[in-house]
């Protein structure tokens, strides 16, 4: 298989160097912890291998990904994060519906973490799932240098598998000498589609290949932790099955055309069969941007005699979290409209909390707001990642049910997250979403129309924003009050 980044070194290179790669935890399981520590600290790590040098990284812990952090539903999680960069941080532990303080949004939810301080963030879990933490603080360089981690919340009765894995897909922009780029935040990229790299790792590394036994059972959990990188996996000889999207459990099922996509910050859960025979070798590979499909890594079979001669019978529905049912006919409804970007013209766009002060309630023109590197805006507003004080988007009725419209008149892609919640997908142009799973983040292709629908039961003030973090970073971002 030939690789066609536009930049192909390293991943031409890690293969040619072999490298031996078993997927799995980063670090062991911390389940039975009391308190947790995760220490921001820059780091060497080893990204490309072979003869590259290391990677200078912002870790947690000294690791890319962060440690995996195992809890049980139910449990309560607490974490201290000691902030040992030259900058603030925060964290935010995406998709866990926790109350508003434990949110990790600076100024919004908390002050941020200055340089050698520290925070505990302390929570209970109240879904079983998939979860994973970043900050929410410069997201688009910290999170691109490497901080993010992820959060398994175990079922009290978990489904039988053989092995539970969990794969941070993740997406690097490195240089010749295997250095992180710098250039964040140029023009380029906030206005179109972020912060795309040359460097594709599972768990940190430069995947070869996993090695499985034949007849095993695995739970994949996948995770997409890229800035701006999606993912559409084919996993050939074999029939993974969706059994959660975003942490919350769907009813088992294929994927469309056999393909697993994975905006940035989803996650999706899959059950894979080890059908095949011993000694054989099949490949996994992304076709997300079609002119550019590559072998992601193998799955090797070992020689062993398989582990059963069937794939074993026993359930693989996952029990449903306790989230509360919207009512459709009583919800309240609101329209958020996505605007902006290159070739679509954001004119008129005002931005945020900054109307009727500096800006003498007049609205803003493009040129202005690109200016200050505003390229996005929500229902014309552009919010600026260090906005202090923010009036809220929309406000929610504590307790009651919402739709929400969300309308992509955009010439892209955005993955927009719901923090403190998660929703229903009730339709996409018109047509009922299939199994209208719930998610916290949901794709918009160009001019779609999607609906959402939740309980607004999490009083506080929640972000609302694009997960291409140079969108969120470039004004495609607000807040939202449930009171
Ligand atoms: Cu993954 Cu606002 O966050
Ligand atoms: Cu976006």
């Amino acid at each position: 298989m030939t690789e066609r980044f536009t930049r192909r070194d390293f991943i031409a290179a890690g293969i040619a160097a072999g490298t031996a790669f078993v997927a799995g935890p980063a670090v062991a399981a911390t389940r039975d912890s009391v308190e947790f520590t995760l220490n921001a600290a820059p780091a060497k790590t080893k990204i490309v291998g072979g003869d590259y040098p290391d990677t200078m990284a912002w870790t947690y812990n000294g690791v890319v990904p962060g440690p995996l952090i195992r809890k049980r539903q139910g449990d309560r999680l607490r974490v201290r994060v000691h902030n040992r960069l030259a900058e603030p941080t925060t964290v935010h532990f995406h998709g866990v519906r926790m109350p508003n303080a434990m949110d990790g949004v600076p100024f919004v939810t908390q002050d941020p973490i200055a340089p050698k301080n520290s925070f505990l963030y302390d929570f209970t879990l109240p879904d079983a799932g998939t979860f994973w933490y970043h900050p929410h603080s410069n997201s688009s360089e910290q999170v691109a240098r490497g901080l993010a981690g992820p959060l398994v919340v175990e079922e009290r009765n978990p489904i039988a598998v053989d092995r539970d894995l969990v794969w941070v897909l993740d997406d690097w922009l490195l240089d010749k000498s295997a250095a992180i780029a710098g250039g964040f935040g140029n023009p380029h990229d906030l206005s179109h589609n972020g912060r795309i790299g040359n460097t594709v790792t599972i768990n940190g590394r430069l995947p070869g290949h996993i090695s499985v036994r034949g007849g095993e059972r695995i739970r994949l959990r996948l995770v997409n932790v890229a800035n701006a990188r999606f993912f559409a996996l084919r996993f050939d000889g074999h029939a993974p099955k969706i059994i959660a999207l975003d942490g919350q459990p769907v009813p088992p099922h294929a994927a469309d055309d056999g393909t697993v996509v994975l905006a940035p910050a989803q996650r999706a859960d899959l059950i894979l069969d080890m059908t095949q025979p011993p000694g054989s070798r099949f490949t996994v590979s992304d076709r997300y941007y079609r002119r550019q499909p590559y072998r992601l890594v193998d799955i090797a079979y070992g020689s062993e005699k398989p582990l059963r001669s069937g794939p074993p019978d026993t359930p693989i529905a996952l029990p449903a979290n306790p989230l509360p049912e919207p009512k459709l006919r009583e919800a309240a409804r609101h329209e958020v409209v996505l605007e902006g970007g290159a070739m679509g013209g954001m004119m008129g766009g005002r931005m945020g909390g900054m109307m009727g002060g500096m800006m003498g309630g007049g609205p803003m023109g493009m040129r202005a707001l690109a200016g200050r590197g505003l390229f996005w805006a929500l229902n014309g507003v552009a919010m600026p990642e260090d906005m202090r004080r923010i009036e809220p988007l929309l406000t929610f009725q504590h307790g009651r049910s919402q739709i929400l419209t969300l309308r992509n008149e955009t010439a892209w892609d955005h993955p927009m997250h719901l923090h403190g919640h998660s929703f229903r997908v009730l339709s996409r142009n018109g047509k009922p979403e299939k199994n209208q799973p719930w998610l916290d983040t949901v794709l918009l292709h160009p001019r779609d129309r999607v609906d959402v629908a939740f309980v607004a039961d999490n009083p506080g003030d929640w972000m609302f924003h694009c997960h291409i973090l140079e969108h969120q970073k470039a004004g495609m971002m607000a807040t939202v009050r449930v009171a």
